[in-house]
């Protein structure tokens, strides 16, 4: 019940994907990772991370290198587990509502997603697990990344959200004067992190001293 899964996708901001399974790593949890083939071409034209599609481990990820020392679960106390899933690989436990999860993100979605989501195709691992998260009335968390924003992709989350997923834009703010490129991820991924029950410390929260 402990285990999150995070679909990771070919919008713009494999930086959001990264982070975030930093954070719940370092936070000591599984998560299941499953990635499209337009993920993989973002990723490696971003950050330089070659995604294989058939077999990847934590290591594949390059958290240390891309995050520095400012990665999270490297320097974290607690060990967390990376479960990977190939996209087509529909025999997968987070195909089925019976395997129970604590929550699922897609991070970044890319409109292409959304699309599919809203209309439940289920073509590939990503859509399908999506699709059992909103079935099974659990958390599914949506990290789109556009713009400018059209009609049908309005339209389309204003669907999704009507069925229970929180739409939670890639849109940082600025009021806790970032930085780093970095800071203004985390102000996204902590987001995320919130909704999914993962803890951390990413940044200081409104209010705090
Ligand atoms: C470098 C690059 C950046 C892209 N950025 C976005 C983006 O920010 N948002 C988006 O919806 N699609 C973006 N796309 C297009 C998607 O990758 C494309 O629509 C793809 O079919 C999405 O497939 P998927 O949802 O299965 O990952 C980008 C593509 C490339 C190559």
């Amino acid at each position: 019940m402990n285990d999150l899964v995070v679909g990771l996708t070919g919008a713009s901001g494999a930086l959001y994907g990264l982070r975030l399974i930093d954070a719940i790593l370092a936070a000591g949890r599984r998560v299941h990772v499953t990635a499209s083939p337009a993920a993989a071409i973002v990723f490696e034209t971003e950050v330089g991370v070659k995604l294989d599609e058939r077999e990847m481990s934590i290591e594949a990820f390059e958290l240390n290198r891309v995050f520095g020392e400012r990665c999270l679960s490297s320097r974290s106390t607690q060990q967390g587990e990376l479960v990977f899933h190939h996209h087509r690989n529909f025999m997968g436990g987070i195909a089925s509502g019976s395997f129970q999860t604590a929550g699922m993100a897609i991070c970044p979605c890319s409109m292409g997603t959304l699309a599919s989501l809203a209309h439940g195709l289920s073509n590939n691992l990503i859509h399908r697990a999506a699709d059992v998260h909103l079935k099974e009335r659990r958390k599914l968390i949506l990290v789109p990344r556009e713009t400018p924003l059209g009609t049908i992709q309005l339209d389309n989350m204003r669907t999704l959200s009507a069925a229970g997923a929180i739409i939670l834009p890639a849109m940082p703010g600025f009021y806790h004067q970032p930085k780093t490129i970095l800071d203004l991820i985390d102000f996204v991924v902590a987001r995320v992190c919130d909704h999914l029950g993962v803890e951390h410390q990413l940044g200081r929260r409104w209010g705090d001293d």
